[in-house]
């Protein structure tokens, strides 16, 4: 059979696609910002408690529910968006995955009560009850991620979509080289984003132990993903690697600036400099995100060029989601002023 049979046809656009691809790409940098902030500092906090420290796991505890909720509310938005442009590509790897994919939402509703009770049911626990409840509620998370990467990579690649008809239905990218380097990549990036975290949160409580502690995580982990950056490089097709060593110089460029801007965020971190990290921590994951977009276009071109998705032209439904955009920030922005006054008038 043809793999290309597979592909459904794709619906045609009211809009140039390259507006969608601009908000998949911003919307998921804040998707992996706040996923980075929760999973990392989740996992210091707990290797701190189980070498017998557990002031930071304490501190990180309290801030996981709402970061959790901000991770999925931020994933809703780019998970539109990829359906909108690349839709034909991901509705297929979905049911492809079957139960393994469906069962996302019942680990995160896991975690999400794991990190809720353990919050809030803190003094009713013993120690190891509530570091058991810990530890499971980060295995959670690993399982969402770890879905996730499958899903993107499933989709990315239909000759592989006949393993459906071959094996006994849903399954994973297990045998694909490159599947392992692309999950280590984001979940090193997530332990040095979440040390970033955990400094700045010691920054806010004057905690100098968790300054030093997220500082070292964040500078350790960056060089270690370095490392498996290449690796990931070196595990792609032939053609894309290439295609990211200069034969395809948009794609080349993008990769050399997110390197780039790693560099420079390594560098505020070596100085112990937490809020200059963090700039720099957005500008490398902004980067990192469109490398990655790169890669989709560059796995996908085979099959697929969103330049040939129809466009019908009809600005009517685009104008309204703009207006509802700039109305909806400017209700979060006044809520946050509003909170943050209450916060000094208390204080
Ligand atoms: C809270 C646990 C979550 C974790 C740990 C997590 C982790 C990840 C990771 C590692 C990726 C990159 C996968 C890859 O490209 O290999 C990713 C992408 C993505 N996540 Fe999440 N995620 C979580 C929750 C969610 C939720 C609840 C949603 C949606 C409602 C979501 C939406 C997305 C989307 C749409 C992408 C890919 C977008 C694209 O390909 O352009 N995530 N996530």
């Amino acid at each position: 059979m043809n793999p290309a049979s597979l592909i459904p046809l794709a619906e045609p656009l009211p809009v140039h696609w390259v507006w969608f691809d601009v908000l998949l790409i911003t919307t998921l940098t804040a998707h992996l910002l706040f996923m980075n902030a929760l999973l990392g500092s989740a996992v210091i906090g707990l290797s701190k408690n189980l070498r017998g420290q557990g002031t930071i796991i304490r501190e990180v505890g309290m801030k996981l529910p709402p970061l959790l909720a901000l991770t999925i509310n931020m994933g809703v938005a780019p998970l539109l968006f990829l359906q909108v442009n690349y839709g034909h590509f991901d509705y297929v790897s979905s049911v492809l995955m079957g139960g393994w994919w469906l069962a996302v939402i019942a680990a995160l509703m896991f975690s999400y009560y794991g990190f809720y009770i353990y919050k809030f049911k803190y003094e009713a626990m013993s120690n190891a009850t509530r570091t058991a409840l810990f530890a499971a509620s980060i295995l959670g998370l690993f399982y969402v991620g770890w879905m996730f990467t499958n899903n993107m990579t499933i989709m990315l690649q239909p000759d592989i979509w006949l393993k459906y008809f071959e094996t006994s239905g849903a399954f994973l990218n297990w045998s694909d080289p490159a599947i392992y380097p692309r999950f280590l990549h984001f979940m090193t990036g997530a332990l040095a984003i979440g040390g970033l975290f955990v400094a700045l949160l010691g920054q806010v409580r004057t905690n100098t132990d968790m300054i030093e502690t997220g500082m070292m995580w964040f500078t350790r982990a960056t060089l270690v993903n370095l490392a498996v950056g290449i690796w990931f490089l070196a595990a792609l097709p032939q053609d894309i690697l290439l295609a990211f060593m200069g034969r395809n110089i948009p794609a080349t460029a993008t990769l050399v600036i997110s390197v780039a801007a790693a560099v420079f965020m390594l560098v505020a971190g070596f100085k112990k400099e937490p809020k200059k990290a963090s700039v720099w921590a957005v500008i490398t994951v902004f980067f990192m995100v469109c490398t990655r977009h790169w890669l989709r276009t560059l796995y996908i071109a085979p099959w697929f060029s969103i330049e040939s998705t129809p466009v019908t032209g009809r600005y009517g439904s685009f104008y309204l989601f703009l207006g509802f955009l700039i109305v909806g920030l400017a209700a979060v922005a006044y809520m946050l002023k509003l909170y943050f006054n209450s916060r000094q008038e208390r204080s």
